[in-house]
C-alpha cells in the first residue's frame, strides 16, 4: 500500500438506501480499482449530522453502508473501508482549512443553496463549511483522483483551489486532486421518468430499484417502469424509456446494446421487462445473501473497522502533521 500507485478517495453518505444506480454506475466499477490506485473509502457520518439525524439509525446505515460495500465486491483487506468519525484528522484539517476557504466562495456552492432551502428551519455552520470538511477528507490523504458524480464537481473544484492556495502560501504540501476519469459506469435513469437520474432520495418508491429490494419487488417494478407508444424495441435518445431499460440490461449482463436490441426484435415491451428484471435479480441476489452472510458476522466486520481506521489514521497523520508544522503550531513533546 502507497507504494508508487496513485491514491484514489472517496466519501460516501450513509443517508438513503443506496439504488441500481449507485450500484451499476458506480461500486461495480470501483471493485478492480485496488488493483490499480491505493482507495479510500470514507463512510462520511460526519458530513451527515449537517442535517438532523437519528443517533441509531445514523450508526445502523453507517455500518449497512460499509457491509454493502464489501458485499459489493470492494475487499475490505485490499481497499481502506472505514469511518470519518473513527479518524479525528478530518475535523482538525477541516479547522484549519475553514481559515484558508472565504466566506463568499461557500455562499456560492449551489448544493448549501439547495439544502438550506429544504432544511430552513436549521441552516447551521456546519451545513455552510461542509465543503471544508470535504476538502479535508480529500487533502488528507493526498489524493489524486477522486470519483464523484457531476453534483459534487463543484466542490471538488473548490478543494483544489484550497489545495492550491495553501501551497502557493507554505510550499508544496497538498496533492492537487482530479476527478477520476476512468472507466465511467452505466448512467441509470428513473423508471418513472427517464428525463431524471435514479436517486436514492426519490420520493416515489416506483422510480427506483433498491438494492436490498426483493425478487418481487424488482419485477413489479420492472413492469410498471415508463416506456412509450413507438411498440418497438429500439436503442435511441428518441425513446429514453427503452434505452434505459437497455443500459440496465446490458450493465446486468455484460452485453452490447446492439445484442440486446437484437434480442428483443420483434418482442413486446412486456418481454423486455421480465428480461431485465431477471437480470436484475439475477445480480442482486448474489449481493443480498453476501450482506446478509456479513450482518452475522459481527466479529469479522469488527476487526475490519478497527483495522481500517487504523490504516487511515496512520496515512492522515502524517499530513495532519506536516500541515501542523507548515502553519507555525508547536511541535508536541513526544
Ligand atoms: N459530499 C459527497 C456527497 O454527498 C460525499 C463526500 C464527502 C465525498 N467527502 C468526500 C465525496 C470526499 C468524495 C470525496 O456525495
Amino acid at each position: 500500500m502507497l507504494g508508487d500507485e496513485k491514491i484514489l478517495f472517496s466519501g460516501m453518505q450513509a443517508t438513503g438506501s443506496l439504488t441500481l444506480g449507485n450500484y451499476l454506475g458506480a461500486l461495480k466499477n470501483w471493485v478492480n480499482l485496488a488493483d490499480e490506485y491505493t482507495t479510500f473509502y470514507c463512510v462520511v457520518d460526519e458530513h451527515s449530522i449537517t442535517v438532523r439525524q437519528d443517533p441509531a439509525e445514523l450508526r445502523k446505515r453507517a455500518r449497512n453502508l460499509l457491509m454493502l460495500y464489501i458485499a459489493a465486491g470492494i475487499d475490505p483487506e485490499k481497499n481502506c473501508l472505514y469511518y470519518q468519525s473513527h479518524v479525528s484528522g478530518h475535523a482538525e484539517l477541516a479547522w484549519i482549512l475553514n481559515c484558508f476557504t472565504y466566506m463568499g466562495e461557500l455562499q456560492r456552492m449551489t448544493q448549501f443553496k439547495d439544502k438550506s432551502a429544504k432544511h430552513a428551519d436549521n441552516i447551521n455552520a456546519g451545513l455552510f463549511t461542509y465543503p471544508v470538511l470535504m476538502a479535508a477528507d480529500i487533502l488528507l490523504y493526498q489524493a489524486d483522483v477522486v470519483p464523484v458524480g457531476k453534483d459534487q464537481l463543484q466542490h471538488l473544484e473548490l478543494t483544489r483551489d484550497i489545495a492550491n492556495r495553501f501551497n502557493a502560501i507554505y510550499g508544496d504540501v497538498f496533492t492537487v486532486p482530479e476527478p477520476y476519469l476512468g472507466k465511467l459506469g452505466a448512467r441509470i435513469m428513473s423508471l418513472q421518468d427517464p428525463a431524471k437520474k435514479m436517486s436514492k432520495s426519490d420520493e416515489n418508491p416506483n422510480a427506483s430499484i433498491y438494492l436490498m429490494d426483493d425478487a418481487d419487488t424488482v419485477m413489479r417494478k420492472f413492469k410498471r417502469a415508463v416506456t412509450d407508444s413507438e411498440a418497438c424495441v429500439a436503442y435511441r435518445d428518441e425513446q429514453p424509456g427503452l434505452k434505459n431499460l437497455l443500459d440496465i440490461y446490458c450493465a446486468c449482463t455484460d452485453k452490447t446494446p446492439e445484442e440486446a436490441v437484437k434480442e428483443f426484435e420483434g418482442k413486446g415491451y412486456g418481454e423486455l421487462k421480465t428480461a431485465v428484471g431477471e437480470s436484475v435479480v439475477a445480480v442482486l441476489t448474489p449481493l443480498q445473501n453476501e450482506f446478509h452472510r456479513l450482518e452475522k458476522e459481527k466479529d469479522y466486520i469488527d476487526k475490519i473497522i478497527k483495522q481500517n481506521a487504523e490504516k487511515a489514521g496512520y496515512y492522515s497523520s502524517k499530513t495532519l502533521r506536516k500541515v501542523q508544522k507548515k502553519i507555525g503550531f508547536p511541535e508536541k513533546i513526544r
